[in-house]
């Protein structure tokens, strides 16, 4: 893939030549992510930071790595602060918007809003969640993560046993990881949800057509044992027709330490793209688990910035001009990495 210029809408973009490129660039962030270096290599450039539905670690995240290449950015939150509130076009917003920076990151309620808003606009834009349809860089970033984890347990992502559960259906981060890992060999899938909320047959068919195994299940405890990985999500609330049809599916499955202890493997890493909800009716993901060294969920959090710091330097074509434009930093810095 040549990255020079591109919009960034779908993981379908990605062969897995491109996939292991972003994680190298991505490796040589470290050094600027952990504040060990500074480079401006973005100075003077402007990131329009779109995030039309609530986001903490997207869209701060996007705007941190945009920071850490010395650029500058402008945010929208909310429709009812931008001008779609009027009804003024995705076409009208892109050409507009388009003027005013560089690159666009952009979220919104509606699957395949962000592909509409990109044919309009003048510059890259990256899918920042486009409603139950894609998250492209939480994919990037959860892969990049399970391969340094494998790596430090002596495995490789080739012939994963990865065990998602929850919701399934409306999860927009498990399609584009799913999606993400048929690039990979034998991985093995454990599909845990209700019913309801199975992963739908496109993503299914998608698997088994690239020779993977897919194992569905409705029950956790059975799911998760000899899994590498375990992926838990949120009851992706805000796709329902109403709260009460949503409360139906919280605090099915429950991952605690008492469960880990009895069921998984050693060593099993747990994730989540987060939030994790953790209100008494839904606690996915408990907190008893905080201290288990296995919970990547925060290496995950960390790592979206080097993924992201990777796409926007693969897109503005700045990867070889990194060292040049390097210097240390000045200040005291907290170990991160
Ligand atoms: N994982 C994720 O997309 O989190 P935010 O909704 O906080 O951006």
């Amino acid at each position: 893939m040549d990255f020079k210029g591109s919009h960034i809408l779908s993981v379908d973009q990605f062969d897995r030549h491109s996939v292991e490129a972003i994680f190298k660039v991505a490796d040589s962030m470290i050094p600027y992510a952990s504040r060990q270096s500074v480079t401006r290599v973005l100075e003077g450039a402007i990131l329009g930071n779109m995030f039309f539905e609530p986001s903490t670690r997207t869209r701060v995240s996007f705007g941190c790595a945009w920071n850490l290449l010395g650029g500058e950015v402008r945010e929208t939150t909310e429709i009812k602060s931008s001008a779609i509130a009027k009804g003024e076009s995705f076409y009208d917003t892109a050409r507009v918007l388009s003027g005013y920076s560089d690159m666009i990151v952009m979220r919104h309620q509606t699957a395949g809003s962000v592909e509409e808003f990109s044919r309009a606009s003048r510059v890259p834009v990256i899918n920042g969640g486009d409603g139950a349809n894609e998250h492209p860089s939480q994919a990037l970033l959860d892969l990049y993560t399970i391969s340094r984890e494998m790596a430090h347990r002596g495995q490789s992502i080739d012939n994963l046993h990865i065990a998602l559960v929850g919701d399934l259906k409306f999860g927009r981060a498990v399609h584009s990881l799913c999606m993400l890992l048929t690039l990979f060999d034998n991985i093995h899938f454990t599909l845990i949800s209700p019913e309801e909320l199975k992963l739908e047959p496109q993503y299914i068919e998608k698997i088994k057509s690239s020779a993977h195994v897919v194992t569905e299940s409705t029950e956790l405890q059975a799911g998760i044992q000899d899994a590498d990985i375990i992926y838990v999500t949120r009851t992706q609330e805000e796709r329902f027709a109403s709260s009460e049809e949503a409360s139906r599916y919280k605090g099915l499955f429950r991952l605690n330490q008492a469960i880990y202890t009895e069921f998984c493997k050693p060593n099993t890493v747990i994730m989540h793209p987060l939030p994790r909800d953790s209100r008494a009716d839904a606690n996915e993901l408990d907190n008893d688990l905080n201290e288990n060294p296995n919970l990547a969920i925060f290496r995950q959090t960390d790592n979206g910035v080097l993924i992201r710091m990777a796409l926007f330097a693969l897109i503005l074509d700045v990867v070889e001009q990194l060292p040049a434009s390097s210097r240390p930093v000045n200040w005291y810095t907290a170990r991160r990495f």
